[in-house]
C-alpha cells in the first residue's frame, strides 16, 4: 500500500465563503488529543526531519503549500498540500519531512495524543534500525 493517504472533508460554504468542520473520530481515524500549527516558515526550511513510535497525526495546509516527503524505511514517497480541505494522514513509524514552505504558508497538525519527545525519533539511521526491529 502506498504511503500517502488523503482525507477529503466535506467543505460546508455559500455566498459568504468556505468552512470545514473535523471531528474527533469521525473524520479523522483517531480521536484527537492535541492541535498544533507551523506558520511564519522561513524560506528554505526544512521541518520534520523524524517519525513518531506511536503518534498518529493528519496535516492539512490551511493557506500557501509545502511539500511533504513521507518514508516507512522501504519507500519514500512525496507529496503537495495545498488545500484547506485535504487532510494528510502521518501515521505511526513514519519518517516525514515537509520542504518548500511558501510565504505565508499555514500547516494545521491534529495528533492523537499530547506532547511526548521520548516518543519521537529523531535520527534516520535510528529510525531504519527501529523499522528492521518491528519486522
Ligand atoms: P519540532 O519537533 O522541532 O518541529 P518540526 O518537527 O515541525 O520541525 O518542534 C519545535 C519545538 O516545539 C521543539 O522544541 C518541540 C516543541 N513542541 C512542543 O513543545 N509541543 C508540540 O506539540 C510540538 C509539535 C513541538
Amino acid at each position: 500500500m502506498g504511503l500517502i493517504q488523503k482525507f477529503f472533508f466535506k467543505t460546508l460554504g455559500d455566498h459568504r465563503g468556505s468552512l470545514v468542520s473535523i471531528e474527533s473520530e469521525q473524520n479523522v481515524p483517531f480521536g484527537l488529543r492535541r492541535v498544533f500549527y507551523i506558520f511564519a516558515t522561513q524560506e528554505g526550511v526544512v521541518r520534520g526531519l523524524h517519525a513518531h513510535r506511536r503518534l498518529r497525526q493528519v496535516a492539512v495546509c490551511l493557506s500557501g503549500s509545502c511539500r511533504f516527503i513521507l518514508d516507512d524505511g522501504k519507500k519514500r514517497e512525496e507529496v503537495v498540500l495545498d488545500k484547506p480541505s485535504e487532510g494528510l494522514l502521518i501515521d505511526r513509524m513514519v519518517w516525514n519531512e515537509m520542504h518548500d514552505f511558501t510565504p505565508g504558508c499555514v500547516l494545521l497538525v491534529l495528533a492523537d495524543d499530547h506532547y511526548d519527545e521520548s516518543e519521537y525519533i529523531r535520527d534516520y539511521g535510528c529510525f531504519l534500525k527501529a523499522v528492521e526491529n518491528a519486522a
